[in-house]
């Protein structure tokens, strides 16, 4: 009994440690792959074109799942389809395992563009225009719009914007703003299709654009 017992701990320990490995080695082969990324997606995955995503701790399993749609054709973007075309699923998987590990960079605060709707301030109190987009995104984020049927994102997208690794739903936190207005207003306009039940299709196609802003503003502000 208690050499059998001896036997499965072994075994337990061994398979344990061999697992750890394969992932270290994935990690390791990723880390070199990437370097064909860094030109756009930047040292560590944190990009520095603000309209070229961060892909610093993302999830594996939404990174491939878009690595593998560029391949096959339905998400469209001239600069990853001949990328992603040259890449085999071990490069993906390789390449995913290393950039969850990165750590995302913080954002400065966005800077308000001249056609930002400026909010009315609701209280007598001088209030600052930005604050108030961020409140407004906030706001968005945590409980939607019930009456225009726009899901509240914290339902999928977690409060802190760390996604979901499981249901391959995106970790958003710390995202540039600019692409994530620019990928929202692709999902808006059908742009952006990875299937045909895309959730965020129908989402976004509710969404105004002052809204699209307004949350994104928010969610390139979450640590
Ligand atoms: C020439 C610039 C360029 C290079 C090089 C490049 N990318 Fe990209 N990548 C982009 C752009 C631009 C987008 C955003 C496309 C869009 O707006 O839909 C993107 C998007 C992505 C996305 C989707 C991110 C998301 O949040 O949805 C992944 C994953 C990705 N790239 C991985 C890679 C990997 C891995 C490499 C290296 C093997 C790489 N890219 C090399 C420009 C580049
Ligand atoms: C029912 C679940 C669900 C809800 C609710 C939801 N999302 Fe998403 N979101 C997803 C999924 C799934 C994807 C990945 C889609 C794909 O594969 O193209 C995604 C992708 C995204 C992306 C693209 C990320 C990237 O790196 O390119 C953004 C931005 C986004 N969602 C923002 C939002 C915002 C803002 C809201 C709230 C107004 C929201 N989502 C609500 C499921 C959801």
């Amino acid at each position: 009994m208690k050499k059998k017992l001896l036997v499965l701990l072994f075994a337990m320990v061994f398979t344990g440690t061999s697992s750890i490995l394969h992932a270290e080695d994935a990690i390791d082969a990723g880390k070199e792959k990437a370097a064909a990324c860094i030109s756009c997606h930047g040292e560590h995955g944190n990009s520095l074109v603000t309209t070229f995503p961060k892909l610093a701790g993302q999830h594996s399993s939404y990174f491939i799942k878009q690595l593998e749609a560029f391949k096959n054709g339905t998400r469209k973007n001239p600069m990853m389809s001949s990328i992603a075309a040259g890449l085999s699923h071990e490069d993906m998987a390789n390449l995913g395992a290393y950039y969850a590990t990165q750590k995302i960079s913080a954002n400065e605060l966005p800077i308000l563009d001249d056609d930002d709707e400026k909010p009315v301030a609701t209280t007598t109190k001088e209030k600052n225009p930005l604050q108030e987009i961020i409140a407004q995104g906030s706001d968005l984020y945590r409980n939607g719009d019930l009456t225009r049927e726009v899901s509240a994102c914290i339902a999928c997208h977690g409060p802190f914007g760390e996604g979901n690794k499981p249901a391959a739903f995106p970790s958003l936190k710390s995202q540039h703003a600019d692409y994530l207005i620019k990928t929202l207003t692709d999902f808006k306009t059908d742009e952006r299709s990875n299937n045909p039940d895309n959730m965020m299709h129908m989402i976004a196609k509710k969404m105004t654009i002052e809204e699209i802003k307004a949350v994104s503003y928010r969610i390139s502000m979450m640590k």
